[in-house]
């Protein structure tokens, strides 16, 4: 890939947000980490000819991505709508008509807000939402969503590009944004302007961050689908060479919760109950109601042979720790799932197909998981050739938390 093809795809995969915002006190993440973007590249570049690209576990859609601005053709699979929304728009093709009806319909609509001319619309049912904004940062929120809303159809490509840019604003005008991003008024005529003129003018910046982007069209077609990882087999799919993909990790880190704040804002979620069902429903979620459903969980049988996995699940569930029968059955649920969607895999892959699962260890009450091994005794179990374990970087200051590139072929 040439150097400008190479800042083009980067654009897009910004199209978020372009900040880090995991502070710990609202729980914003990053969603497209700069390192995973440079690792699936990495992958993609061995790729000497043409070839399908699978990725089962979107997310902000990295691989996809990429496998466009390489020239190859993608398809990706996810259980959040929210995510499978994003990958739609970050993927897909816009014209400059389209680009240019955008920005005009951006005008129409930043004019109806604070115009008292609309409802605004509903603010996420987030428990103390005032930390995550104030007030004033609200009620532009409520007013811009409305607007956007009466100006361009959802379903329409100038309507995800406003929703795209309102996404972005919804975290630069956050608490958590507020510090870092500068809300500095460029002069005193401006600063009487006021507030709600700053917020605009945020909306108009991150709109133009999009709109950039979307002229960066990769030339490979990206299939986004709604579906579980687990029932691929049901997916009347062309085989695929290539698969490249960072599953979710067993460290209970629940994407229904981080991801909330976009969800609600979008009409993806109406209510706290619904996220704790969508959690239940990914692999690796643990949160809201997900959470006293793994309590009662059984599995109908134990997956994956592996007498250390035996031994490390035993000691977690020890009651000297409190959680650690939940913590067990957590981790046992986990790997049912992922051996359930390997099996599922082998059904639309290629013969000679290339597998890089990049995946991250976790540690329970001191106890190391090797998720890793794990990986690599399924494909073992189930018939996957040429696997390798290959350590990528450390994940944080704790120097067993490390990640991996699981890579695998299929004869
Ligand atoms: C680690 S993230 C993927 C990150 C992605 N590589 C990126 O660049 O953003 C894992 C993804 O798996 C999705 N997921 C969880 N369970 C799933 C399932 N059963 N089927 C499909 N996707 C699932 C989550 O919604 C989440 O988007």
């Amino acid at each position: 890939m040439t150097q400008p093809a190479h800042d083009q795809l980067r654009q897009r995969a910004d199209y978020t947000h372009s900040y880090n915002l995991k502070t710990g006190r609202h729980g914003w993440l990053r969603l497209t980490p700069a390192y995973s973007l440079r690792l699936v590249e990495e992958i993609m570049k061995q790729a000497s000819s043409k070839v399908r690209v699978f990725d089962p576990f979107c997310g902000t859609a990295t691989t996809a991505l990429s496998a466009a601005y390489h020239g190859h053709d993608a398809a990706t699979t996810d259980i959040n709508p929210f995510l499978v929304w994003l990958a739609r728009a970050k993927t897909a093709r816009y014209s400059y008509a389209t680009v240019s009806r955008t920005r005009k319909a951006c005008e129409d609509a930043l004019a109806l807000v604070g115009a008292g001319e609309i409802d605004p619309a509903q603010v996420p049912p987030i428990h103390n939402i005032e930390r995550w904004w104030h007030a004033d940062a609200l009620a532009f929120l409520g007013d811009l969503r409305a607007a956007i809303e009466c100006t361009m159809p959802f379903q329409t490509q100038e309507g995800t590009l406003l929703c795209v840019a309102f996404c972005r604003t919804l975290i630069a005008c956050s608490n958590a944004a507020f510090n870092h991003q500068s809300m500095s008024f460029k002069n005193s005529s401006q600063l009487t302007l006021g507030i709600q003129y700053e917020f605009k003018e945020i909306f108009r910046d991150n709109l133009e961050f999009v709109l950039r982007g979307a002229l960066q069209n990769p030339t490979g077609e990206v299939e986004t689908i709604l579906h579980d990882a687990r029932l691929l087999s049901r997916l009347k799919l062309e085989p695929f060479g290539l698969v490249i993909t960072s599953p979710p990790y067993a460290n209970r880190m629940s994407y229904i919760r981080e991801l909330r704040p976009y969800m609600y804002w979008l009409g993806f979620l109406q209510k706290p109950q619904d996220a704790g069902e969508l959690d239940w429903l990914a692999i690796g979620g643990t949160w809201g109601i997900a959470t006293s459903r793994l309590n009662k969980w059984k599995p109908a049988r134990n997956r994956c042979n592996s007498e250390r996995l035996e031994r490390t699940l035993d000691s977690i569930s020890s009651p000297c720790n409190a959680n650690g029968k939940l913590l067990a059955n957590y981790i046992r649920k986990y790997v049912n799932d992922i051996y359930e969607h390997l099996a599922e895999l082998r059904t639309i892959l290629a013969s000679g197909a290339s597998i890089h699962y990049i995946v991250g260890n976790s540690t329970f009450y001191g106890e190391l998981l090797p998720v890793e091994l794990i990986y690599a005794q399924i494909l073992d179990e189930i018939g996957f050739n040429n696997i390798e374990v290959r350590p990528i970087r450390k994940r944080n200051s704790k120097k067993e938390l490390i990640e991996f590139d699981v890579s695998a072929s299929w004869l």
